[in-house]
């Protein structure tokens, strides 16, 4: 089978839908973050990379909205005013009504969207959409966004819009993505840093979809705003959670009941977590950072309660097989786990967690690797 780039699939879709061709076409990667997860809403820091693979937005003038997509091929009509469309294009939607907030909206837009992100698979096939969507329709509008602006636009269109109240890092990484290297962002300050990130990375899909509209990331981030507000009875200029001392945890777990305790203990031990991972980094040691990746993914398993059961098996077995180290990544409650592994090793790693998932849960896992890639950019439109 010979496999077309998402570009130029995005581009047929739109000729063969529409029967016209389209005059934008903006991409942006999905992402891996290395670690710091669910430290992003806690004012901490983020490791993330953007992935090789991508989600194309192309984008013709109409008078109304029309959107279709390569995975189905049907076309949705939706309108800007109403309710909010409970499928993909609500991510969509949510764009040209950020827009529309700021005065860059085209007056309404054919688009058509492929991609080879994954969905559902904790590698932020949202942001990735929601990015490039905004790229294209502001494009489509005769404006250009500075970077800021699509981060702020993309972040508002799945937190007000959408109603997924998670951090920036996901529409921060698909913006700003740079080939070979991590980006360390500070959530709290709004700092970046570039970090080299010079290996492939492997990733071990779960086969567990996870949907955020199922709330349990909202729900964890009130857990942390209520842990917070306890906190701050005790240490009033306390601005997140991640700013809590390492050395003042004991004390501010002794102060909350279960399970904000372990909410706590994770955010804190996280974030100095990113901290070690950065120091690692600097040095290019790999195999130090495996052992970093294994520790935070117990953390997510133990303290924040964000794993399951495939991602545990997945991270054991191949830390057995001889991984430096795995961890699940994104929001959790299933998606993917990031691997890295010595060379002379990865056959090994490889073919024992695909025997011994496929003995716990029957069936092979997805596994596939990229290196650290570029963010957000202008597609050429010919096919
Ligand atoms: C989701 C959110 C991110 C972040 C992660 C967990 O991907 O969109 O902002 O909170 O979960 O680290």
């Amino acid at each position: 089978m010979i496999r077309i780039s998402p570009a130029r699939q995005a581009v047929r879709l739109y000729h063969e839908v529409f029967a016209s061709d389209p005059v934008v076409a903006v991409s942006a990667p999905g992402r891996v973050n290395l670690i710091g997860e669910h430290t992003d809403y806690n004012g901490g820091p983020v490791l993330p990379v953007a992935l090789q693979r991508r989600t194309i937005v192309v984008a013709g003038p109409a008078d109304g909205w029309e959107f279709v997509s390569s995975v189905d091929g049907v076309v949705r009509r939706a309108g800007l005013a109403g309710a909010m469309p409970r499928e993909w294009t609500g991510y969509l939607v949510g764009v040209a009504r950020e827009l529309e907030r700021i005065g860059r909206a085209p007056a309404g837009a054919r688009v058509a969207v492929a991609s080879s992100v994954p969905i559902g698979a904790g590698l932020s096939s949202s942001a990735a959409l929601t990015v490039a969507g905004a790229g294209s329709l502001a494009r489509l509008a005769g404006r250009r966004l500075d970077p800021a602006t699509l981060v702020d636009v993309a972040s508002r269109a799945e937190h007000e819009q959408v109603g997924v109240r998670g951090g920036r890092m996901d529409q921060t990484i698909a913006v700003y993505g740079r080939r070979d290297t991590a980006l360390l962002f500070e959530t709290g300050s709004g700092t970046l840093r570039r970090v080299p990130m010079p290996g492939r990375i492997w990733i071990i899909e779960t086969g567990v979809s996870h949907k955020l509209t199922g709330g349990e990331l909202n729900e964890r981030r009130r857990e942390c705003e209520a842990a917070l507000g306890r906190l701050r009875e005790r240490w009033p200029s306390l601005n997140f959670l991640a700013d809590l001392p390492a050395g003042d945890l004991a004390a501010a777990e002794a102060l909350l009941p279960e399970p904000l305790r372990r909410r706590v203990r994770h955010v804190v031990t996280e974030t100095a977590r990113v901290r070690l991972a950065v120091e690692v980094l600097e040095r290019r040691d790999l195999a130090a950072l495996g052992a970093i990746l294994v520790e935070g993914h117990e953390s997510l398993r133990r303290d924040y309660e964000s794993s399951c059961a495939e991602a545990d098996l997945i991270v054991e077995s191949a830390v057995a097989h001889g991984a430096w180290g795995a961890r699940l990544t994104g929001a959790g409650w299933g998606g993917a786990v990031l691997m890295l592994a010595p060379d002379d090793r990865l056959r090994d790693v490889l073919r024992g967690v695909a025997a011994d998932f496929a003995a716990r849960f029957g069936r092979k896992p997805v596994s596939w690797s990229t290196r650290a890639a570029g963010g957000v950019r202008r597609e050429a439109l010919g096919s």
